[in-house]
């Protein structure tokens, strides 16, 4: 079905709305070829070990597929014949477990369920008339997932060689209310350019995904590191030794932080999730977390760096309310943040406008479902007068 002895093939890398460029730069430093930016999508070409890397060390990637093939239909019979003509004995084990996800744009179809379950009744049957058995639905760790873009008449079939998304690092067991996730959070990091050397700051951190993340870059520890389960390790054509060396080129990367990375939040429970959090990230040793009001917070003396905020956006609360806590908010920075550069998401455009201080840079970007602002600050040395809003 798929010759992964070939020495290269093309490989396809989802992420998030907005952070292709910042996917496709990681992808150069993997040593991919070909990279091409799509729409939430990045392609690219390299060997067996490219595709254990991108597992292994992508800090912006939501998962890493291999297309196999594409072909029209008319029909969800047509999609059931066309699935299970594919010799799916190559891929996967009749005593293994199979995923199937659903991208459906299309106006001849409109149920992805539906047809996820044509394809793997036509994956089970095929198994079923081979062998007398078929292999069973996992959703959770499966063996092999397969993953079906339709557009219009158009199906193409993908192999997720990531199985479940890279975002679930495996380091956060729990967490606070309105949690970042951990692809949203380097991705932030990367487009702020923070040099993984100066202080970092997140003083309303929740269960730490900015800061576990901002000392996963400074420390180059791949996020692949602590998590065992990828789909292509259940793979037939699952390499141990290219797997393991790619494990070794990760952890060849690995240096002691120079920076400062802090956290604080005003409730208990989020620096104590935190806490733990980082641990099983392997990162505590780098992190000072504290339970305090950002209004307390008081950055080193005499440092520069990074102050990156993901705050309450307010959705729930009167206007007036959140305004006045966003203005204390850039109250606060232009006070005790001067040399810093503060980088705030929020969706709450009204709001952002009571921070006062003019945005250099405005990027878009996702949190979760909600289009967000990810504005950047320059609160420069020396003056408390910070130019005002326009
Ligand atoms: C949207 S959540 C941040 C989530 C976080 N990025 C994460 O990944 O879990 C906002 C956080 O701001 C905290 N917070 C709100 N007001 C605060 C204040 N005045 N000082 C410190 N923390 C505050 C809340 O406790 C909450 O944990």
């Amino acid at each position: 079905m798929f010759n992964f002895k070939s020495t290269t093939f093309k490989m396809v890398a989802t992420t998030q709305q907005y952070l292709e460029p910042v996917l496709s730069k990681e992808l150069e430093s993997i040593g991919a070829k070909d990279i091409e930016t799509y729409n939430r999508a990045v392609s690219f070409s390299g060997d067996l070990s490219v595709m254990y890397s991108a597992n292994i060390q992508l800090r912006t990637a939501l998962k890493i597929l291999v297309p196999i093939t594409s072909f029209h239909i008319r029909s969800e019979h047509d999609l059931y014949k066309k699935i299970k003509e594919m010799a799916w004995e190559e891929v996967l084990d009749v005593d293994g477990t199979l995923a199937i996800s659903v991208v459906l744009n299309s106006k001849l179809f409109n149920h992805s369920q539906f047809l996820a379950q044509k394809t793997k009744d036509a994956i089970v049957d095929r198994f079923r008339e081979k062998f007398g058995r078929r292999p069973s639905v996992d959703l959770t760790e499966p063996h092999l997932s397969v993953m079906l873009h339709i557009v219009n008449d158009e199906v193409k079939v993908s192999l997720d060689s990531s199985g479940i998304s890279l975002h679930r690092r495996g380091y956060k067991k729990e967490q606070t209310i309105a949690p970042i996730n951990e692809v949203t959070a380097a991705g932030m990091i990367l487009l702020s350019g923070w040099d993984g050397k100066s202080t970092f700051i997140d003083p309303m951190c929740g269960s730490g995904t900015l800061v576990i993340e901002a000392a996963l870059i400074a420390s180059q520890i791949s996020p692949g590191l602590f998590r065992s389960y990828f789909g292509c390790k259940h793979w037939p054509s699952f390499n141990k030794e290219s797997w393991q060396q790619a494990i070794e080129k990760a952890k060849q990367l690995v240096i002691e932080p120079a920076c400062k990375l802090i956290g604080s939040d005003k409730t208990f429970k989020a620096i104590e999730i935190a806490r733990q959090n980082a641990v099983r990230a392997g990162v505590d040793e780098f992190v000072v977390f504290s339970n305090k009001r950002f209004e307390e917070v008081k950055p080193p003396a005499s440092s520069e760096g990074t102050v990156m905020i993901n705050p309450p956006y307010g959705e729930r609360l009167p206007i007036e309310e959140i305004s006045i806590f966003y203005k204390q908010m850039g109250d606060k920075l232009k006070q005790d943040f001067q040399g810093y550069a503060a980088w705030i998401i929020s969706s709450n455009a009204e709001a952002m406008k009571r921070v006062g201080l003019a945005a250099s840079t405005k990027l878009n970007l996702f949190n979760g479902p909600l289009l967000c602002k990810f504005h950047k600050f320059e609160l420069y040395k020396g003056s408390k007068r910070a130019p005002k809003q326009v």
